[in-house]
Formats: structure tokens, sequence, C-alpha cells
């Protein structure tokens, strides 16, 4: 089998593409799924775990590493235990890392039937970008039908997935984006609103699309955005914050990580005091999905949800930029750019 390996932090020079030897049926645990992959998906993260800088990947497996959360394929072959899969089946899956592969093994929960609305390329993209966008909406406070949304970079894999889930809960959504290339991907999407930051001041714009403050902002940028995502909220407002990329370099030559600007912009990020909060009336909450694996019920309340939105077509799969897995390096690259719309797959 192929697979990508990092064996320490840094660059793209680090992503090496591997042969190892595959699994076969007497090495699989009774509940484990083998999938010959056809895609991979590629999301932010992942450019974290090169760096060596992603909290659990440290923690689960250190170097070497190889990157991934989702795949889409055919199934090579069950362990006993497996009921509901058989060898032919076409599924995507998530897993906590070693999906950058052309064979993956992951627990039989984690493993789904592709929707028909999905191409292969799209499955691979749906789960990492989909179960971040409706944990971070429905699974940690009340999200009312018809909020105000702030959404800060709307067209990408996790933006492009709130924004579908925000306009399927009726609310009135703001979608924020760095580049004007990305305002016909968000019209596409009906988004209400669209903040072009690369032309227009954002703060002074969402005052005058919702004068009153928002009910929810959803903010990954970190240092940057985090005050004025606080400061936006109205009485009871919530603060989304799921990652924190603008800390990170942007369009590198050679990928590398900044660590005098990464320390520099921690020490920049704001801190939120409890006592402040209480008179405000409002909540700041956060999240990293990649620790919550082992909450089953969190997985498949949010996957039986979602793949039921896809098969009546109310939410539908990311435009996907495919990339070979021999040009992983490029893959990294168009992420890091900041200029990637929607979803990036390696195809196997
Ligand atoms: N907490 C969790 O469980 C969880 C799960 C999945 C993803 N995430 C986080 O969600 C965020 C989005 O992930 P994604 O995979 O969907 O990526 P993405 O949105 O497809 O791409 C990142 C986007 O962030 C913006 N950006 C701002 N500063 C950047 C920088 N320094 N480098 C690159 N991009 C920058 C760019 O959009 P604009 O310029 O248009 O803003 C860029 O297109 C990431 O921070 C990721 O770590 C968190």
């Amino acid at each position: 089998m192929k697979k990508v390996v990092i064996h320490s932090a840094g660059g793209f020079d680090k992503l090496k593409l591997e042969e190892h030897p595959c699994k076969d049926k007497s090495s699989l645990g009774s509940d484990d799924v083998l999938v010959d992959v056809k895609y991979s998906g590629v999301n932010y993260a992942d450019i974290c775990v090169r760096w060596g800088i992603y909290e659990s990947a440290k923690k689960f497996v250190g170097w070497p590493i190889t990157p991934g959360f989702e795949f889409s394929g055919i199934i090579k072959s069950v362990g006993d235990n497996v009921e509901h899969l058989k060898v032919g089946d076409e599924v995507f899956g998530v897993n906590l890392f070693d999906s950058y592969a052309n064979e993956v093994c992951a627990p039989k929960h984690q493993v789904f039937h592709k929707p028909k609305n999905l191409s292969f390329a799209q499955a691979a993209c749906f789960p990492a970008v989909f179960l971040t966008a409706y944990h971070g909406l429905f699974q940690n406070f009340i999200f009312r039908k018809k909020s105000n949304v702030l959404i800060h970079s709307a067209a990408g894999g996790v933006g492009t997935a709130l924004v579908q889930l925000a306009k399927w809960h009726d609310c009135e959504v703001t979608g924020v984006i760095g580049s004007s290339h990305k305002r016909e991907h968000l019209e596409k999407l009906n988004t209400d609103h669209i903040i072009d930051k690369s032309n227009e001041e954002l703060w002074k714009r969402a005052e005058e699309i919702c004068p009153s403050g928002y009910d929810v902002v959803l903010d990954a940028n970190g240092v940057k955005t985090l005050k004025g995502s606080f400061d936006h909220l109205c009485p009871t407002g919530k603060l989304v914050v799921y990652g924190f990329h603008t800390m990170l370099p942007k369009g590198r030559a050679r990928g590398t990580l900044n660590f005098i600007s990464l320390v520099l912009n921690y020490l920049k990020t704001p801190s939120f005091n409890p006592i402040d909060l209480t008179a405000a009336n409002k909540s700041v909450m956060a999240f990293n999905l990649s620790f919550l694996f082992e909450r089953k019920e969190i997985l498949s309340e949010a996957m039986q949800v979602l793949i039921d939105l896809v098969d009546k077509g109310v939410i539908s799969g990311h435009p996907v930029s495919e990339f070979a897995a021999s040009d992983v390096a490029l893959a990294h690259k168009h992420i890091e750019s900041g200029l990637s719309v929607g979803k990036i797959a390696l195809r196997w």
C-alpha cells in the first residue's frame, strides 16, 4: 500500500509518499473495516500536523505520522463483528489520522455508506468539515432558528458547511471572505450578506448589516478577529471558537513555520474574563473534534442527521479541487495559500 508519511516537523518537503505492507483479513480487528481508498480529504488541520503543532497528533501519535481525517472508497475486507457493511460497498469515513493512504482501516462506527448525491471526491471531503460545523452549531448550545450568524472564512471547508447548516436553520447569514474570487461561491449558497475583507472594512460593514449585534459568531481566525467577534455579539450572543489560523503563516514558499510570529500571536490572543462575560450576557465556547473521537454518541448523532440532509438534497457536497496523491505538497500549498474555495482532495 501507499501512504503519505511525515517523519519530522517542517515544510512541504516533509511529505513523503512511501510503500508499506498491506493489511490482510487476519490482522483486522473484529470491528474493523478495511477500505480501498479512492480519495482522501485534505484539511487545514493537516498542515498543523505537518508543522508539529497539532495537539492531538502529538498526544496520540507522535512521529512518524500519516495525516488525514477522512477518506472514501470501496470496502476490501471487514472484521467478524461487522454486519451493516460488506465487501464491495461504496463508503466514506472519518479517522483519527492515517487517511492519506490508498488503504485505510477504521472502526465500523466511523464508516458510512456513500450517499448517491456525493461523488467519491465530495464524500472524502464531507465528514471532517460537516461534523465540525454541526458540532459547532448544534451540539454546544441552543441554536435558535432565524438567528443572526456571522461566519468567518465562509468560503472554506468548514465555512461552506456552516453556511449551509445555518441556512437550513432559517438563519440570516453573513459570510466573511478574504479574497474577492470567493464571492461567487457564497452567492451560490444563498448567503444573505457577504463581507469581502479585501475591499471592505470588516467590522464597519458587520455593524451596518446587523446593528444590534450577532446571535452567533463562528471564528477559526483567532488572534486577528476574536476581540472584534466578541464585541459584535448581542446580549445572549455566543462566540464559537474552533481554530486559530491567523496566527500561522500564509503562502510561504517552502511551507515552513515562523516560530517568532507564532509566539507573538499567541501572546496577543485575547482572553475572556468570566465576570465580564456574565455582565455582558455573552458566552465564549471552544472545541476540537480530534479530542472527541471516543464520544461515539456525538459522532453518530451528527452523521445520522447530516447523511439524511444530503439524501434529501438540503445540503450538498463542496466543490472539490483534486490533486494526485503524489502531488500532496501542492495540495498543502493550495490550502496554505488562504485562497482555496471549498475543499481539497487527494486522488489515489
Ligand atoms: N476545532 C475543530 O474541531 C476543527 C475541525 C476542523 C477544522 N478546524 C479549523 O477550522 C479552520 C478551517 O479549516 P478548513 O480545513 O475548513 O480550512 P479552509 O477554511 O478551507 O481554509 C482556511 C481559510 O482560512 C483563511 N485564512 C486566514 N488566515 C490564514 C492563514 N494564515 N493560512 C491559511 N488560511 C488562512 C482563508 O480564508 P479567508 O481569507 O477567506 O478568511 C483560508 O481559505 C482551520 O482553522 C481549522 O484548523 C477546527
